[in-house]
């Protein structure tokens, strides 16, 4: 039997600790990619994996209307991380998930239709979360998707208030976009989006799948412009590995959210490992570590790489380096030569995630790699 969708990588992993991986022949590998930021903690962070055990040996799942502490734990803890007057929490298992639930609480609770998005945008594949998602190549082979939505320019307020209208249920928007290639979007973008929806009596969401969690030096992006977004929707590293999704929202969404549901929503288990994480993220100050170390990695990648490079780019732990060719060679070599294991995002953009817990030390050495696999390649391709 062998998978498909997945392309698969020639590098069999067997166990991890902190940011490294190792395969079966026990080589090393320093994940700067955090599988996809979904080990915000590094790999087996032991206080996660402690609240996993003691939560399986006292109960693996009971439903979602049975209240149990673990799952009480976690929405107080949501609701004091939220920004501003967020406080009801929605859990799922994903973040195309946590955004399916951010669409359909915006229709209900504004009576209204229409979603407006943005280019290059990514907010997941599932059928909804999809027809919000930009990239054509994900969302043909499965049209027809929701209809009534908009694309606009990422960063664009003329264009964002043109697009919003009185049929408009929400703006769904990354404050940077990831996949889209690390483009952060500016204080001034993000508080006209503000302006915009609430003049419309739209919901703004801010999909903070991938820039959450202290990544970016605050735990939410969008703080770094002081918005308080409607719907805030979580995912990836929340429980620091297990699969998890969040959506966040204030008083009037929650009272409109109709009838949604899902049977694992909740589950104990993955509630405490995300209560453990949270709690990790608060009490380390990670997102004030991410803030200096992500200056520190600009710096040092700037120093390395000057004019070999389009681009540096990015906030905090996010980072992005626009190349000047495509990326996927560049990926091979740093992993198989260097051990260093980084993401693509579009055809030309290296993306760093890296455990928020790294140190210079791991910075330096994915510098010296990232540099070196350039090199080589100029060499080999000039
Ligand atoms: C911004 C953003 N939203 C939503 C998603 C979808 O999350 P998932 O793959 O858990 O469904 C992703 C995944 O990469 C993402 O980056």
């Amino acid at each position: 039997m062998t998978g498909f969708v997945y392309s698969e990588k020639p590098i069999q992993i067997e166990r991890g600790e902190g940011p490294y991986l190792y395969d079966e022949s026990g080589s090393e590998y320093l994940d700067f990619g955090a599988s996809y930021a979904c080990v915000p903690l590094g790999h087996s962070h032991p206080q996660v994996q402690e609240a996993i055990t003691d939560q399986l040996d006292a109960l693996t799942f009971v439903q979602a209307s049975y209240p149990v502490d673990a799952r009480d734990a976690l929405y107080d803890r949501l609701a004091s991380v939220a920004p501003g007057d967020i406080e009801h929490v929605w859990p799922c298992n994903s973040g195309t998930e946590a955004n399916e639930a951010a669409l359909k609480f915006a229709r209900s609770a504004t009576g209204k239709e229409k979603f407006v998005a943005t280019m290059q945008g990514f907010h997941g594949r599932t059928m909804g979360s999809l027809s919000t998602t930009w990239k054509s190549e994900y969302r043909e082979p499965y049209e027809p998707l929701i209809e009534d939505v908009e694309f606009v320019p990422y960063g664009d307020s003329e264009a964002l208030d043109e697009a919003v209208d009185e049929n408009t249920a929400g703006f769904i928007v990354e404050p940077i976009q990831g996949e889209g290639g690390i483009n952060p979007g500016s204080s001034a973008y993000l508080q006209a989006a503000r302006d915009i929806t609430e003049k419309a009596g739209a919901a703004l969401i801010a999909d903070e799948v991938q820039t959450g969690l202290g990544r970016t030096g605050e735990m939410w992006a969008i703080e770094h412009a002081d918005v308080v977004p409607d719907i805030l929707t979580s995912a990836k590293g929340l429980a620091n590995g297990l699969p998890i999704g969040a959506t966040l929202c204030k008083e009037w969404v929650a009272e409109g959210a109709g009838p949604h549901g899902s049977t694992f929503s909740g589950g104990p288990v993955v509630c405490a490992a995300a209560d453990a994480t949270l709690s990790v993220i608060e009490d380390q100050d990670l997102p004030a570590h991410a803030e200096a170390m992500g200056e520190y990695f600009a710096g040092e990648l700037d120093t390395a790489l000057g004019e070999t490079v389009r681009d540096i780019r990015g906030t905090g732990l996010m980072t992005g380096i626009e190349v000047k060719r495509g990326s996927n060679r560049l990926l091979r070599d740093l992993a198989i030569e260097h051990g260093v294991l980084a993401l693509p995002a579009g055809r030309t953009v290296l993306r760093l995630l890296p455990p928020l817990t790294i140190e210079a030390e791991h910075v330096d050495r994915v510098v010296e790699a990232i540099a070196l696999t350039m090199g080589t390649e100029t060499e080999a391709q000039p």
